[in-house]
Formats: structure tokens, sequence, C-alpha cells
């Protein structure tokens, strides 16, 4: 039988650090191969929400279910399990600059391999072919060799989503994966993700401060102000008015 579980529901979530509520009152449902936007001001809780998405925080109140289990409740192998479901691609990349292209592609399997092989892979390329076929798919296949140092910002996000596709996840994350390029490389990785989300059904969650991309390339945008969800609607619905009241600080 196949279960029929969203991929994400958030019942009543609130995060704290310390005093600081960063997160509060957060109800949201996301199915499997929707592609939604986080969107809102600087603080506004879009990091912090993926990282309750992802696993890597717990909330403080209410409860994060991901593909019908409460990760609360689960034990940390079977969480880990889960949460290898989830690719995560983040602003800054977060790739080892000094390492050769195919290593990082593989650091995005290490958590399935044995130590053994984790540690083997470090000297000598393993797993080659998934490697070489997640860098084609991100359109850089000449680059597996080379130096990440050596690649233009386009090119490291390109290898960031590759490592997150030797994963073969069933949803991806983004945290601002175009903040840091120019507007037509971002326009290239923003037409990449939703290509290689469509073609496998992937769920795509992205967080974006550039409104017209999640317009374009999202089926809804979730309009996040002071921790709170002010907005969740669908793309096409998305008036300038609501989005100038997302960005003025009254309310
Ligand atoms: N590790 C932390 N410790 C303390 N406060 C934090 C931490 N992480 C986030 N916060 C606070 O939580 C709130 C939401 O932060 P978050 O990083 O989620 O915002 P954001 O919408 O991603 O902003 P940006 O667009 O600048 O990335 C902010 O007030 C921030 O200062
Ligand atoms: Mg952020």
């Amino acid at each position: 039988m196949v279960e029929n579980f969203p991929v994400f529901e958030l019942k009543n979530v609130g995060l704290r650090f310390g005093a600081i509520a960063s997160l509060s009152g957060i109800n949201l449902r996301i199915e499997a191969g929707e592609k939604v936007a986080l969107v809102g001001s600087s603080g506004a809780g879009k990091s912090t929400l993926l990282s309750l998405l992802n696993g890597s925080l717990l909330p403080s109140e209410g409860e994060v279910w991901v593909l019908g289990r409460n990760l609360g409740t689960l034990r940390p192998p079977v969480r880990r399990h889960l949460q290898r479901q989830i690719g995560t691609v983040y602003q800054q990349f977060h790739l080892v600059e000094n390492l050769r292209v195919i290593h990082n592609i593989n650091a995005g399997n290490l958590g399935n391999w044995p130590l053994w092989k984790a540690a083997v892979s470090l000297m000598y390329p393993l797993e080659v072919k998934a490697a070489s076929e997640a860098l084609n798919r991100v359109g850089i296949a000449e680059k597996l060799f080379e130096r990440t140092d050596r690649l233009s910002g386009g090119q490291r996000q390109r290898v960031a989503i590759a490592r997150v596709l030797v994963q073969n996840p069933s949803v991806i994350l983004a945290d601002e994966p175009i903040s840091s390029l120019d507007p037509e490389r971002s326009l290239e990785i923003m037409d990449l993700l939703s290509k290689i989300t469509r073609e496998r059904g992937t769920t795509l969650v992205v967080s974006l401060h550039a409104i017209e991309f999640a317009r374009s390339h999202c089926d809804r945008v979730v309009g996040l102000k002071g921790g709170r969800v002010q907005f969740d609607i669908s793309a096409s619905d998305l008036t300038d008015t609501m989005i100038e009241k997302l960005y003025t600080t009254q309310d």
C-alpha cells in the first residue's frame, strides 16, 4: 500500500532562542511534489523554518511531522534515516573549497556509507559514475576532477545541487540558493532547481529574497513576518499589495 502522507505538516509550531521567539503559531502542510517559496524580510524566520523541516532544529512548541512521522518522537537512527530523504542546498554552498568537485559531491552520500568507505573516499574518489551523472544533470559534467576553488559562484552552486542529487532525496530544501549570484546566474539556478524537481516529482521548499522568482518558479508562496505566517497563497494569486505589506515594518 502506498501511504499518502503530506511531506511536511507543522502543527502549531513555535521556536524560541532564549527570549527570542523566532517562529510562533506555524501551521503548514506541504504535499508531495509542491514547489513552495518562503519569502519575508531578514529575520522573518525563513532559515529557522527550513532547519525545522530538515530536523536540524526541533521545535520548542508544537509538532513537526515529516513523511507521516513526528520528528520529535523518533529515535535518533530513525530520525536520521528520514532526514536522508531531505537534501538541503545553502546560500554559501557549504563546499570544501580545496577538494576536487567529485569529493564534494560524494560528501552528499557520506551519511549512507560505512565509515571505511567514507574515509577511503576522501583519498580515492569512489562512486565516480553516480557523481558524474549528478554533475551531468546540473550541466557541468566536465568539472568532475576540477578543484572546487577554481569554479565560479554559479558553478559552485551547481556542485552543491549535485551533492544533494546523489542522495536521491524526495525533498529538496534550498536556503537562499541564489542570493550570492548575479541575475543571469540566478535565473539559471532557479531553472535548474525547477527542472530537476519536476523530472522526479521532488518536493521543493526554497527561501528567496527575489519575489519575482517565487512567482515564476514556484506554485505556492508562504510569506513570513516576525516569525508568523502572514500569507500562504498560490503564486498566481499573490498581489503587489500583499508583498508591500509583508516588507513594511508596521502591521
Ligand atoms: N541560532 C540562533 N540563536 C539566536 N537567535 C537566532 C538563531 N537563529 C536565528 N535566530 C533569530 O531568529 C529570527 C529568525 O532568523 P532567521 O535566520 O530564520 O531569519 P531569515 O528569515 O532566514 O533571515 P535572512 O533573510 O536574513 O536569512 C531572528 O530574529 C534571528 O535573530
Ligand atoms: Mg536566512
